[in-house]
């Protein structure tokens, strides 16, 4: 579904990805693991056409086999691209019903791709958001607010989700409900691609792995390798 070629990516003069190549099939999970400042959130922004303010880029980024690199980023949500930023993006001042109204619904490709969420779906799957809808962005927990913006992507009718660490910050209990959100959203035929510093969740909702080291891949992780490894990788990744 996701094909990244060779993609690089420079802050003026300080290269923050160098040649990435990776592949995300449709229906997985993958996540990106690495230390900070590895370059995780650069390839997000790159995937979803958010880099060019800051930089330029190099490399191929290929959706269901249809090049996308170059295009606008509104262009790219329409292609079915949907980002989560680690901010998480809700507007302050909107309900919670206003900020899952906001963006424009897509239907992606055509093609078989997973149908926007009506508003009913989101609130059978997110009770918590049908409870808070006439709440301000600004009273939400910060796990209600991942929810919702995981939520108000799915709305749009996303076929591919770039999360940028939807667990950080959050309690042990609000992580493994947003592990069974993910869970759900992978049944409903949505692929994807999670930024994890918590290598013992990722190894639980996700199909495989890759190590972010200075802007490289430099290891692909099936979930045993993981396991197998997760007192050495948190020890790496400093946590
Ligand atoms: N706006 C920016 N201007 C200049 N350099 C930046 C900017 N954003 C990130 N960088 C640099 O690019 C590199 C990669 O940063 P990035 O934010 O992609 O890392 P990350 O893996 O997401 O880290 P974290 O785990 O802390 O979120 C770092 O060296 C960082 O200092
Ligand atoms: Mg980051």
């Amino acid at each position: 579904m996701l094909r990244v070629d060779g993609l690089s990516a420079w802050y003026g003069d300080a290269q923050a990805l160098r040649e990435v190549s990776i592949r995300v099939d449709e229906g997985e999970i993958v996540t990106l693991i690495g230390r900070n400042g590895a370059g995780k959130t650069t390839l997000l922004r790159c995937l979803m056409g958010l880099h060019d303010t800051y930089g330029r880029t190099a490399g191929t980024v290929s959706l269901s086999g249809e090049e996308i690199t170059g295009l606008a980023p509104h262009r790219r949500a329409r292609s079915g691209l949907g980002f989560v930023p680690d901010d998480r993006g809700v507007y302050a001042t909107l309900s919670v019903e206003e900020n899952l109204m906001l963006p424009p619904m897509h239907k992606a490709g055509g093609t078989g791709g997973p149908e926007p969420w009506s508003l009913e779906r989101v609130y059978e799957t997110f009770p918590k958001l049908r409870e808070r809808r006439r709440f301000p962005g600004t009273k939400l927990s910060g796990g209600e607010q991942q929810m919702l913006a995981l939520a108000r992507v799915l709305r749009t009718g996303a076929r591919l989700l770039l999360c940028d660490e939807p667990t950080e910050g959050l309690s042990p209990l609000i992580v493994q409900q947003i592990g069974d959100i993910l869970r759900e959203v992978k049944a409903a035929g949505v692929t994807v691609l999670l930024i994890e510093q918590n290598v013992h969740f990722a190894a639980t909702v996700a199909d495989r792995h890759y190590l972010l080291a200075e802007g490289r891949v430099v290891e692909s992780l099936d979930n045993d390798q993981v396991r197998e490894r997760e007192h050495e990788l948190l020890g790496y990744l400093g946590i």
